[in-house]
């Protein structure tokens, strides 16, 4: 059989930004991009840009560039947002209750169907609508309702629990908040780590940027003055 070309990481990582620029360009009525006003846009060579996206089938054409609504399309298909998938939250705590909140996730078709928690001061409650359940019926719920992805935002210390329970579903994938690294013997389960802290520590890096390549140019002097 034909073995299922993998596309590197980075690749998969630049999707979104294709996505919403395709997203915002069809919005201003703009038909076709070439690969050049891509790049201006994104800050990705027009060679990068060529090279994504032949990853996953012929899509532009020599001299007419790329058709917006096409592209958009093909990309959307290739990123699953034709779907609507449903999720399941655990653990209602902040970071959860945020999230479940946050209005933009179904927009694309992520919908939050239910919340689970340990506390008996939540369960029977809802956030946004959403009820919140025991835990103990989370297995019960991802088979009866066909769950995709389980978003994971319980503490640190109860997360491998909540990933054995998972792991006797049928679940996609877990979308894990907290800072620990699950690891499953189902290798059907996709897990995917969100840190937010990284996103900070790039920001503090780039603040950092400037005093950073002074320095680095005064010890480069001083070696090769
Ligand atoms: P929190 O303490 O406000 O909420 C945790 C919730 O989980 C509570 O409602 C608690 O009753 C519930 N819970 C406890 N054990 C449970 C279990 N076995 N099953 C289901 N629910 C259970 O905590 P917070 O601030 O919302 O943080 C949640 C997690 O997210 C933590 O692991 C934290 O480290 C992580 N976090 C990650 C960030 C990131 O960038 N990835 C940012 C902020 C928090």
């Amino acid at each position: 059989p034909d073995e299922i070309k993998r596309v590197s990481v980075a690749v998969i990582k630049r999707l979104p930004k294709y996505y919403e620029c395709l997203g915002n360009l069809l919005k201003n009525n703009v038909e076709r991009v070439s690969s050049q006003e891509l790049s201006k846009i994104l800050g990705f060579t027009a060679s990068q840009i060529r090279q994504d996206l032949n990853n996953f089938g012929e899509f532009g054409q020599q001299g007419y560039g790329y058709n917006v609504q096409q592209l958009y399309l093909e990309i959307s298909k290739i990123l699953g947002l034709d779907t609507v998938h449903k999720m399941v939250l655990i653990g209602a705590g902040n970071l959860g209750q945020a999230l479940v909140n946050y209005g933009e996730f179904r927009t694309h078709g992520f919908d939050i169907v239910a919340v689970f928690d340990t506390n008996p001061a939540l369960i029977g409650r809802k956030i946004n609508n959403v009820p919140i359940y025991s835990t103990e019926e989370i297995e019960y719920f991802i088979k009866e309702n066909e769950i995709d992805i389980a978003v994971m935002t319980v503490p640190k210390g109860e997360a491998e629990k909540v990933a054995g329970i998972l792991e006797k579903t049928r679940i996609r994938g877990i979308w894990n908040f907290t800072p620990v690294e699950i690891k499953l013997e189902n290798e059907d389960i996709l897990i995917e780590n969100v840190h937010l802290i990284d996103s900070l520590f790039t920001l503090s890096y780039r603040i950092n940027e400037n005093k950073l390549q002074k320095r680095l140019l005064k010890q480069k002097r001083k070696i090769f003055p």
